[in-house]
Parts: C-alpha cells; sequence; structure tokens
C-alpha cells in the first residue's frame, strides 16, 4: 500500500513543538503538552500527482479477533457532513465500529468515541466543523476517556491538520480518506498510547473490497469508483479523494445482487466521475454504459447515479439509459456555469454549445428525462453577461432541481490564486436570482405532472403526521400523500392533486405495487 514519504518539516508548521521520537513508522511530537504520534500526515504536492502504478484489489479484511471485542459495551456517533460519498464512507466506519463491538447511540454523554467524517469542498463546510469541534471540546473535559476523532476530506488538508495540531490538541485521532479501513488499528494505538494518533495518506489506496457496511432504509449506495481525475481549476476533491480508480465490475454487480437480495428497493451508483468509470482497466474494454446495462438486467426496482461529467457522457451510456426499466429517467449533470469562457478558467473541458447538445440528445432518447444539476456564481472574475449566460443555460434545459452556489476559494487550488474582482454583494445577489429562475423552473416541471399517475417509492411517514406518508418518483420528486404507515418500503401510484416548487401532493390510487412489478 503506498504511503508518502516522511519529510515532515517541509509541510508542517511544528512551531513550538518539541520531537520526542522519530523512526520509520513515524514521529512523535509534543505540542502545547500534548502528544501526537504522527504516522503519516497529508501532503498537498503528492495528492497533486497521478502516479503509473496500477490499483492493487484487496479482498482479504477480515478483522483479526483481538481487535473485535475493543468496544464491547461501548458506544459511538459518527457525525457526516458533505456528500453522499462520504455518507457511504460513514456507513463504512459504523461497519467497522460495530465489528469491534461498539453499539450506535445519539446521547453524546454516551458515547465512548465520537468521528466527524468532514467535508472540504466549501468553506463553510469546514466551518461547521471546527464550529462542532468547539462545542465538543466541552464534552472531552468532562469525558476525558471519550475518543475523538476526525477523518474525511477535511483530513486530506494539511492547513486543517495543522491547525487541529496546533490549537485543537484535545483531538484524538485523525485519519483520511484512504485509510478508512485501518480505523480498528487506530483506534487500538489512540486508546493504548493516550496520544493523538495522526495517519493520513496522501497518495490514493488501493482498493478494499468486503469491507464491513452498515446500511441503513430502503435505499443503498454502492461505489463503482473512487476519485477524480479532472481537476476542475476550483475543486479541491482531485487531492482529497486521489487519482480515478474503478471497482471491478464483478464485484460491483456481485454487490448490487446482493441488496436485491436483501430487499433493497433503490440504489445509487457513487463515484466522483461516474461516467470516467472503467477508463482504467488495463486489462478489459469495460464503460459505464457497460455496467449499466448489466445492472439493468438485474432484479432491483430502482437504479441511479451520481455523479455526472458532461464530458464522459458517451452515446453507448444513453443507448442503455433510454432502456428504461429499472434505469431511471433522472440525470444529474452538473453544469457549473452556462459561459463558454467560464467554463474553459474552470477547466471543465466542455463548451456551452456541446453541452446543450449532450442534454438534447439525452432529452431525445430518453424523452420525460428530468435533469438536475449543480451551479456555481461568482467564479474568479465572472461578468455579468457571463452570470446571464448561465441564466439563459437554466432556462433553456429546464432543470428540475439545481444545487447552487457562491464559488468558495480552496487553498492549493489553481483558481484560488486566480483574480477575483467581483464583489461579494454581486455575488449573492446573482445567487438569489439564479435561485428564483430554479425555483420557477422546478415548479412549472412540477405543474405538468397534476392530474398525471406517478409511481412512488414510500420512503417514510411525515413528521408532523402520522397519517401522511412521503416518498420520491422515479424522477427524484418528493411526493406527500395520505396513506397508512405499513406502506413504507412499497410502491404505490399516487394522482398529483396539488403542486408546489419542491414538492408534490396527491392522492394514492391503487393497492401497493409489487416490487417485482414496478419496474
Ligand atoms: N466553490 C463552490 N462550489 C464548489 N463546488 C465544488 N468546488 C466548489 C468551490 N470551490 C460545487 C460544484 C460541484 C459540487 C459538488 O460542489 O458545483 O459540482
Ligand atoms: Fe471536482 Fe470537477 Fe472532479 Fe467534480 S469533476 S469532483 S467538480 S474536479
Amino acid at each position: 500500500m503506498s504511503k508518502e514519504s516522511k519529510d515532515y518539516s517541509k509541510y508542517f508548521d511544528f512551531s513550538g513543538a518539541k520531537v520526542l521520537s522519530e523512526d520509520e513508522h513515524g514521529k512523535r511530537i509534543r505540542i502545547n503538552g500534548r502528544e501526537i504520534n504522527i504516522l503519516s500526515e497529508p501532503n498537498h504536492r503528492q495528492e497533486k500527482q497521478r502516479g503509473k502504478q496500477s490499483v492493487e484489489v484487496l479482498y482479504d479484511t477480515e478483522l483479526p479477533e483481538e481487535f473485535r471485542r475493543i468496544g464491547a459495551g461501548k458506544h459511538y456517533i459518527v457525525y457526516t457532513y458533505g456528500c453522499q460519498m462520504n455518507e457511504h464512507d460513514s456507513e463504512t466506519i459504523k461497519g467497522l465500529l460495530e465489528q469491534m463491538g461498539y453499539q450506535a447511540t445519539e446521547d453524546r454523554k454516551q458515547a465512548d468515541i465520537i468521528l466527524l467524517n468532514t467535508c472540504a469542498i466549501r468553506e463553510n463546510a469546514e466551518d461547521k466543523v471546527f464550529g462542532e469541534l468547539g462545542h465538543l471540546k466541552h464534552l472531552k473535559i468532562e469525558k476525558p476517556d471519550m475518543l475523538l476523532g476526525v477523518c474525511g476530506c477535511m483530513s486530506q488538508e494539511e492547513s486543517v491538520v495543522n491547525r487541529i495540531l496546533q490549537k485543537h490538541g484535545f483531538v484524538d485521532l485523525i485519519f483520511g480518506t484512504h485509510n478508512v479501513h485501518r480505523l480498528p488499528h487506530l483506534i487500538q494505538e489512540a486508546l493504548f498510547s493516550k496520544e493523538m494518533v495522526v495517519e493520513v495518506w496522501s497518495k490514493e489506496g488501493d482498493i478494499i473490497e468486503n469491507l464491513p457496511k452498515k446500511r441503513e432504509g430502503l435505499r443503498g449506495w454502492v461505489n463503482i469508483m473512487y476519485g477524480c481525475d479532472k481537476f476542475c481549476t476550483y475543486c479541491i476533491v482531485p487531492y482529497t479523494r486521489g487519482k480515478e480508480r474503478s471497482r471491478r465490475p464483478e464485484d460491483v454487480i456481485a454487490e448490487v445482487r446482493e441488496l436485491a437480495r436483501q430487499g433493497y428497493k433503490e440504489i445509487t451508483l457513487l463515484g466522483q466521475n461516474v461516467n470516467a468509470y472503467g477508463k482504467d482497466f488495463e486489462d478489459i474494454e469495460y464503460r459505464f454504459g457497460d455496467l449499466m446495462d448489466a445492472i439493468h438486467k438485474i432484479d432491483i426496482p430502482r437504479v441511479r447515479f451520481t455523479t455526472s461529467h458532461p464530458r464522459d457522457f458517451d452515446d453507448h451510456l444513453i443507448e442503455v439509459l433510454a432502456k428504461g426499466g429499472n434505469l431511471v429517467e433522472h440525470i444529474h449533470l452538473p453544469v457549473q456555469s452556462g459561459s463558454s469562457q467560464v467554463l474553459k478558467k474552470m477547466s471543465r473541458k466542455y463548451t456551452r454549445e456541446t453541452y446543450l447538445e449532450l442534454a438534447h440528445k439525452i432529452k431525445k432518447a430518453i424523452p420525460n428525462v428530468a435533469f438536475t444539476t449543480d451551479i456555481i456564481v461568482g467564479f474568479p472574475g465572472e461578468t455579468d453577461e457571463q452570470f446571464e449566460e448561465t441564466l439563459s443555460l437554466v432556462r433553456e434545459v429546464g432543470y428540475d432541481a439545481a444545487y447552487t452556489f457562491i464559488y468558495s476559494p480552496r487553498e492549493g487550488t489553481p483558481a484560488a490564486v486566480m483574480e477575483d474582482n467581483v464583489p461579494m454583494e454581486v455575488k449573492s445577489e446573482r445567487l438569489q436570482r439564479l435561485n428564483a429562475a430554479i425555483s420557477e423552473y422546478s415548479r412549472q416541471s412540477n405543474d405538468r405532472l397534476l392530474g398525471a399517475t406517478v409511481e412512488v417509492l414510500v420512503e417514510g411517514v411525515s413528521k408532523n403526521n402520522d397519517s401522511m406518508l412521503s416518498g420520491r418518483t422515479r424522477t427524484n420528486k418528493l411526493v406527500h400523500f395520505e396513506g397508512s404507515r405499513d406502506l413504507v418500503g412499497t410502491f404505490v401510484n399516487v394522482q398529483i392533486t396539488d403542486t408546489k416548487t419542491w414538492y408534490i401532493k396527491g392522492d394514492m390510487i391503487s393497492n401497493p405495487i409489487p416490487a417485482s412489478d414496478a419496474v
């Protein structure tokens, strides 16, 4: 497994630190009276590199017996920030903790270990985590034996790890996105040594199969690939998640089959850029379209995927998606900007025109498709005209929904050093105008459903009203309707009677549809 070299002094600000010992396994230092065992640390320069070495897939990940009792009688909490990839990593983290004997709790006072699985995509995501660490400091003072850990994307950043070492010495454990499977060993080390343990690998790890996962609900996430090689200039993900590595098709298919067997009603295939699936295989020609075609034949009612990159969305994939069945007619296709000039500065590698061409091609093949997207406003130097181009593209595509963001500079990315003359008030105003346009189109697409009958996967009971249920259509629209709670987990037909901007309401018009008939 790859680990980076250990030239600590170069990357870390260890001012005030005393080196206690150093050998090939790492380095022990003392900062502000706290002893810290650094097994390995993040290194931005190495995170940027894309090595030629092939990725190994490890299947033998059985947890040794001596780790299985560490958590007996103890409780854990995992807080997750950010995207579905992080949510899914947390399922693995919880799975590992439960294998170690820990039990879940929601009560902080009962917890013996609390882990924050963090997101680095925008500054406000990081602020939230530092805010939470501030709160947890008090708990840690009350309960010094509780282990407090930080993992996920923020741990991959040198500046974050530095800040924790210098200012949040009460943290016990820091690990990154590539070594989640090492959690049992790191917990053992932290408990045994009482030092802060830091292990962050900067080069992507191998693919580790067969890790336990604690899935909840009716919908399952399945990783199909890890990392990203696109290096959009604003984005930190290629640094925090490493190079693109695809899971072997047979492993993905076996996992989907197993979820089908367990009765999952919906799966979402996950990757930072799922359309690049298989590009890294050296021995086989097998791409995302081939994988979707195989999964299309598996008896699981609904299959989604996220996230797509417009650049790699090929014709074969469109042809496969058009087969319908369990492949739902919803495509999340991040555009980021409607201006070709801005897209160029973002290094998105498509233009406004080629994006629109792709969207039209998909619409032609899948006439009732719902598009959703991600958009960034206020990218460095974005002019009023360029922003207007984004608005006009939103109108032209007519998205059903969109995640919209104000650009947030991320240290170490190329855009962070681009000149930015757009004042924050202008950026905020653009965001508001964009959100207004998106709401308008969302409402229009909902209005078109008035009177129609849609298939709904019932997900739960409304928090405020026991007799109201909610669920999602194939196009991922939120639907509320009256029904009894034993319908949760089934498919029903609902006739739409009322529409709002972000949800629709209706009346159930049939008995539950057996899952096998719903596809
Ligand atoms: N600032 C604002 N938004 C960003 N995103 C990624 N990086 C940044 C950034 N630095 C958005 C993109 C991406 C989504 C997951 O987050 O729109 O698609
Ligand atoms: Fe970030 Fe671009 Fe990769 Fe998406 S495709 S994760 S925006 S670098």
